[in-house]
């Protein structure tokens, strides 16, 4: 089969490697350079490596409880059974993840995991460990690679994807596909603080909409909790909390314990709000302590986070870190079934584009590597002939585009991505209410007319986001209960009510 791969993370670069190695004939291609994107600038790991008492069934709990239950329990099982032979083969692809002087794979704990079972490489490098290793892996290979190559449509004739449209230097061209595989990322650029780099415009999940697959889960927009809150976007991993690291208000308390019993290392939303919440009332962003851990264990653990936070004057050595949240990671996406297939016959969907359902209303740490290696491989193996006239993912589809609520009168500031991405932060962020989401939204159908005749890949990107802006809003709107991260105020609930302390997890193990 001519199957055309879009995107470079690791899930597309994952799909193109075993749809290459099944026999197809792959093209691969992506925004940027080869590899460029979210994949590139993960710090955490791979979770999915299980000590003595750990099990791929706990790992499988803890995803389905950080998701506040809203999981596809049979994703979440498809997504652990494939961990372990998932990072056999980043290994054996070249990927030399952190060892002990026994030569045992040290292994990180994260927020929401009852045990410690992530594998990472070069401290908090993982993401450019694996980029590296399977780009390499690509250029070894016959699979032709497009980079710099802008995904405009999909082409779908008779009901069905039979290849992609693409814009290449001013030029269009179209390349024609038995099988489509969209790997083109989220959509972070949605807002106006995020950790995404800037071609996390969801140019394939806009694409999807047009071509009128089913997407689903939009208003679930994951917020990480600890962004350096000084200068352009900068991650402090996670996993600095999982080794110890405590988060503290203006008196140096520990309030994180105030909103769950879990504290720092409860579910990703519920940090997140604390910290918000934290920040409002004090006036100053609340900070990160890891000077607990030492000098030299954060150098060796976290050299690049120590590399970039001394070069922006911090010794976290010796003094806690400012820290605010930001949008990171889309849990909706491109519905599909357990192997990829989207409602569009011929279309597949892998990594944060999609919405396999393994993540619920809010993504465990270190899951998203996780499922773009196993859903890469899935759809890759699920390739065949008759993928063209599949009869589409199992579960029913939630379309998120409905009709807009009637406009405000209020006058609407210009379009400007600027302007859109302020917007949804304030109204699609962290905590949204009724009165926001329909100002938001009649803000949003004021602009639609900015965008309607896109022209250079700027343009595209602007009606792209627009597009997903207003999926986003509405579907927000219409999800009237607060449930993982999205969080109506109009309908608040208690931070724990989804609590399970992982002290008593720990104690039933
Ligand atoms: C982090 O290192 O905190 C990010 C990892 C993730 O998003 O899972």
């Amino acid at each position: 089969m001519n199957v055309v791969v879009a995107g470079s993370g690791i899930a597309g670069l994952t799909a193109a490697l075993h749809a290459q190695e099944a026999g197809h004939r792959v093209t691969l291609v992506t925004k940027g350079s080869l590899g460029d994107g979210c994949t590139r600038l993960a710090q955490g790991g791979v979770a999915g490596m299980y000590g003595e008492r750990d099990s791929a069934a706990h790992h499988a709990e803890d995803t389905m409880a950080a998701g506040a239950g809203h999981a596809d329990p049979a994703a979440v099982q498809a997504l652990v059974a494939d961990a372990g032979a998932r990072i056999a083969e980043l290994i054996a692809r070249g990927v030399a993840f952190d060892r002990d002087e026994d030569g045992a794979l040290q292994l990180g704990r994260e927020a929401a995991h009852r045990h410690a079972r992530i594998v990472h490489a070069g401290g908090d490098a993982t993401g450019a460990a694996i980029a590296t290793a399977l780009v390499d892996a690509v250029r070894r290979t016959t699979i032709t690679v497009i980079e710099r190559a802008f995904l405009l449509d999909l082409v779908v004739v008779d009901g069905a994807a039979t290849g992609v449209r693409l814009l290449r230097r001013d030029a269009l061209t179209e390349l024609a596909a038995d099988a489509v595989i969209l790997a083109t990322g989220g959509a972070g650029q949605l807002y106006a603080h995020t950790t995404n780099p800037h071609g996390a415009t969801g140019d394939g999940i806009a694409a999807a909409l047009r071509a009128g697959a089913a997407v689903a889960d939009l208003e679930f927009v994951q917020f990480h909790p600890t962004i350096l809150a000084s200068g352009p976007p900068f991650l402090i991993s996670e996993a600095v909390r999982g080794e110890g690291a405590a988060l503290i208000d203006d008196h140096d308390r520990r309030f994180a314990f105030d909103s769950h019993p879990d504290g720092e290392l409860a579910p990703r939303d519920v940090v997140s709000r604390a910290i918000a919440r934290q920040a409002a009332i004090q006036g100053s962003p609340v900070r990160l302590d890891a000077t607990g851990l030492g000098g030299a264990v954060l150098m060796r653990r976290f050299p690049t986070i120590d590399r970039v936070t001394r070069a922006r004057g911090f010794d976290w050595s010796r003094e806690p870190l400012p820290v605010t949240p930001a949008a990171h990671y889309l849990m909706g996406g491109v519905v599909t079934d357990l192997d990829g297939r989207t409602s569009l016959p011929g279309l597949f969907a892998v990594g944060e584009v999609a919405r396999t359902g393994v993540h619920g209303a809010n993504r465990l740490a270190s899951n998203s590597l996780l499922e773009g290696a196993v859903f890469g491989a899935r759809a890759a193996a699920a390739l065949a002939p008759s993928t063209a006239h599949s009869p589409g993912p199992r579960r029913a589809a939630t379309v998120a585009v409905e009709a807009a609520p009637p406009s405000s009168s209020s006058p609407t500031p210009p379009f400007s991505r600027a302007a859109l991405q302020q917007l949804m932060w304030e109204a699609v962020g962290l905590l949204r209410s009724e009165t926001g989401l329909v100002d938001a939204l009649a803000t949003l159908r004021s602009w639609s007319a900015s965008t309607a005749d896109p022209a250079t890949i700027a343009e595209h990107e602007d009606a792209n986001l627009l597009l997903l802006a207003h999926a986003a809003a509405t579907a927000a709107l219409i999800r009237t209960s607060s449930l993982g991260a999205h969080h109506r105020i109009d309908d608040p609930v208690p931070e724990n009510a989804h609590a399970r302390p992982l002290a008593s997890i720990l104690e039933s193990v």
